[in-house]
């Protein structure tokens, strides 16, 4: 070390009356200086941060603790899912449904679920038709008959579809945006008055991918996410001098029976899951991600792979290219049906 203080000194002939090197000595100090502090800069910095999680960790469980959730679509796929984390995370369920004998088969393996240290509480059921406007109405009263004030309120329930828009009845379109559209709006607009004046509230909703960005066959299932995010996005600038939270959640493929339950052209059941689904990440995993956006009060999260956030970015950096894309994809789909 000593040695090149010295060269570099008889290089740049900065020596001062004292012999010393001041140039070639001071960088030395400081480099022995912070590779000495580098350590413990780390480490602290390492500690606060998992303090910090810590802290977030343990305020997300104490928001879902006890918290009244209301979850529809509870029956399969990811709203069960969601309600197996919730449950277990000690909040106090009422699951919607339109059928009351699968809510119980939930409800059931809800209770045969090992007890962990946290305090379960007996799930509530209500059983609706989202596309009916009347029938969401009273399902409100009647949640708020049972439980009281909402805490959260989890908008999962949803249908997909499949078809081309030359061959799609217009009906097809408009029961798909009743269930995936008018039915969240109407349960949130039925909850939202009593959750202000109770001065703590969150409105969760399950978009998609295809909320963000429109694949072909998938029209009215596009059309109905787009108008969700739309309608949430407002919904949580409305919200902003209210004490109400909204969370928007946009998974890609999730291995549910959503592509099986779709509805085709003529409003017939799909009845197939495609390979996409087949291949999605599981609805454990989904359900997980969404206890913890609602936990810490995230505004939006999108659950996708590389390739879907590049398409959703591509759509608004580069549209010229992403038309280019989907064209080529309905191009070769049909070419694969037609083969
Ligand atoms: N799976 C995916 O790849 C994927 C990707 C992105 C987003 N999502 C979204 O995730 C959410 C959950 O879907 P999933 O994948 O779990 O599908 P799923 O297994 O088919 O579950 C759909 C749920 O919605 C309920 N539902 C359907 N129509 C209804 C209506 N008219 N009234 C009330 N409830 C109704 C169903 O209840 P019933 O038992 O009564 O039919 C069922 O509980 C949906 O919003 C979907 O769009 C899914
Ligand atoms: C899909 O439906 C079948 C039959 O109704 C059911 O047994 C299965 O649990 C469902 N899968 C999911 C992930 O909900
Ligand atoms: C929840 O929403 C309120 C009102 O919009 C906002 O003031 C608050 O910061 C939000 N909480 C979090 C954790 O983002």
């Amino acid at each position: 070390m000593q040695h090149t203080v010295s060269l570099e000194c008889a290089v740049t002939e900065n020596l001062n009356p004292f012999g010393r090197c001041e140039r070639g000595l001071l960088p030395l100090k400081m480099s022995f200086l912070t590779s000495w502090a580098i350590i413990p800069l780390l480490l602290g910095s390492v500690g606060v941060y998992s303090l910090y999680r810590l802290l977030q960790r343990l305020r997300s469980r104490a928001y879902i603790q006890d918290a009244v959730v209301v979850i529809t679509g509870a029956t399969s796929g990811l709203g069960k899912e969601c309600a197996k984390v919730f449950y277990a995370a000690g909040s106090q369920l009422v699951l919607c449904g339109r059928n009351e004998e699968s809510l119980e088969d939930v409800v059931r393996e809800l209770n045969r679920m090992r007890k962990g240290s946290v305090k379960t509480h007996k799930p509530h059921k209500v059983i609706f038709d989202l596309s009916d406007v009347e029938a969401v109405s009273s399902a409100a009263k009647e949640i708020v008959k049972l439980v009281g004030n909402v805490d959260i309120l989890i908008n999962n329930a949803g249908i997909s579809y499949r078809g081309t828009i030359l061959n799609t009845k217009v009906s097809v379109d408009r029961m798909i945006m009743d269930i995936n559209y008018f039915g969240p709006v109407a349960l949130t607009k039925a909850l939202l008055p009593s959750m202000i004046k109770n001065g703590r509230g969150h409105i969760v909703v399950i978009s998609s991918v295809q909320g963000k960005i429109s694949i072909p066959f998938r029209s009215a299932y596009a059309a109905s996410k787009h108008a969700t995010q739309a309608f949430f996005d407002c919904l949580r600038a409305e919200m902003a001098d209210t004490d109400i939270n909204v969370t928007v959640i946009s998974p890609g493929y999730i291995q549910t029976n959503l592509s099986m339950n779709a509805v085709t052209d003529d409003g017939s059941k799909y009845g197939v899951t495609d390979k996409n689904t087949a291949e999605g990440r599981s609805p454990e995993d989904v359900a997980q991600i969404v206890l913890r956006a609602v936990g810490e009060r995230k505004k939006e999260v999108l659950v996708a792979g590389v390739v879907p956030t590049l398409a959703v970015y591509l759509r608004t950096i580069a549209p010229k290219l992403f038309f280019a894309i989907m064209a080529a994809r309905a191009k070769k789909e049909r070419k694969l049906k037609n083969a």
